[in-house]
């Protein structure tokens, strides 16, 4: 396996465009016991931002030969790609927001693999859960094996997330599947500086396109620091506990809400469905008759976005004392089931 810092330098950092695949197998066959831990872990990532945090996260996994890990690679029919078009990219909204994501691949799983915990990357495409791994979780394959196992899910975006984790929730329900934890990462960087560099990378394929502002992305130091998830996990799984339904990473500051986005993710959701249903309505992704909607709507968002979301933290940061038992109950709720306690760190970071 290659090591972390290097898939860092070579992948995630550089921004090179190309999709990523992880390769598939198990630690060191030498001395195997008979019972070994099966871990299924789903991998999908355009620039390798995912990819490299995956491998961040399971390193410690695969190291230990009591453990097997099977990484699935998800295959979308049609590649998405990256870095896109602005059209490509806008057109991915619709479909996005409201769920009906195109296909992939089968997934190389049979309906009886059995595994004892599945490890779920994802990142988050237009407040909703990617569509490849949307796709993944609504492919009837991928609930039999998904029915009934502990999932951790795992999300990498710019810093909105927690629609798309209310979403992804539902989902997971439906497939039978049991979340145990979530762990979030995200940039940094101001939320006003994100919401320029982030497309922008998407857009030409480097973090560094807007000078002036931050790398777009999660830090390299974020990245590398995911392994203390890999060595809780693997003495979770080694102790049995992953059977149980209480988190196995708490204490590890999982995941960190700001519940001050809700608003601005809130609005972005509901016209994200309003205007999804007209495109959807104008013909198939790709179609032409889009066009001119997807102009008028990418109006509506540079419009909202230079409105809605300075306002709302204005008016939050105005109304700081009296929104603070409500923003503290959302943060609360948000970071569950993993939380933002640091009681462990001193044990696996
Ligand atoms: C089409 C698209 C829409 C996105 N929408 C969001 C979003 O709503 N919220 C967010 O925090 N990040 C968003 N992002 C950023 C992604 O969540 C993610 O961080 C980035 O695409 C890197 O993932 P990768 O490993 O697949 O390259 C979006 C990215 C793309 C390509």
């Amino acid at each position: 396996m290659r090591p972390v810092s290097e898939l860092l330098e070579s992948r995630a950092l550089t921004g090179t465009p190309r999709e990523h695949d992880l390769a598939s197998y198990p630690a060191s066959a030498a001395d195997t016991p008979p019972t070994r831990k099966r871990v299924l872990v789903l991998a999908y990532s355009q620039s390798g931002q995912l990819t490299a945090i995956t491998e961040s996260l399971i390193a410690p996994l695969r190291a230990d030969a009591r453990i097997e890990v099977h990484v699935e690679t998800l295959k979308p029919q049609r590649a998405f790609p990256f870095p896109w078009s602005l059209w490509r990219f806008l057109d991915a909204f619709p479909e996005s927001a409201h769920l009906v994501p195109a296909a992939i691949d089968t997934p190389r799983l049979a309906p009886d693999d059995a595994f004892d915990l599945v490890i779920l990357p994802w990142q988050v495409w237009f407040l909703a859960p990617s569509q490849p791994v949307t796709a993944f979780l609504k492919h009837p394959l991928a609930r039999q094996v998904l029915a009934g196992k502990p999932v951790v899910s795992v999300i990498a975006c710019r810093n909105m997330w927690m629609m798309a984790f209310e979403k992804m929730k539902g989902l997971l329900t439906d497939s039978g599947a049991r979340l145990i934890d979530n762990v979030v990462l995200t940039d940094r960087a101001p939320t006003l500086a994100t919401l320029i560099s982030t497309p922008m990378w998407m857009l030409t394929g480097r973090r560094d396109a807007v000078p002036g502002l931050p790398p777009a992305g999660v830090s390299a130091d974020d990245i590398r620091r995911c392994s203390r998830f890999g060595r809780a996990l693997r003495d979770a799984l080694l102790d049995g506990r992953e059977t149980g339904n209480a988190p196995l990473l708490s204490g590890l500051r999982a995941v960190e809400a700001d519940p001050k986005l809700l608003a601005s993710e809130r609005a972005g959701t509901r016209s994200f469905l309003v205007w999804g249903h007209l495109l959807r309505a104008a013909g198939l992704p790709g179609c032409r008759r889009r066009i001119p909607l997807l102009i008028l709507y990418l109006l509506f968002l540079i419009l909202m976005i230079l409105t809605v979301v300075p306002t709302s933290l204005t008016v939050q940061a105005l109304l700081r004392r009296r929104m603070a038992s409500r923003l503290a109950g959302h943060k609360a709720y948000f970071e569950q089931p993993s939380g933002s306690g640091s009681e462990r760190l001193a044990q696996y970071d």
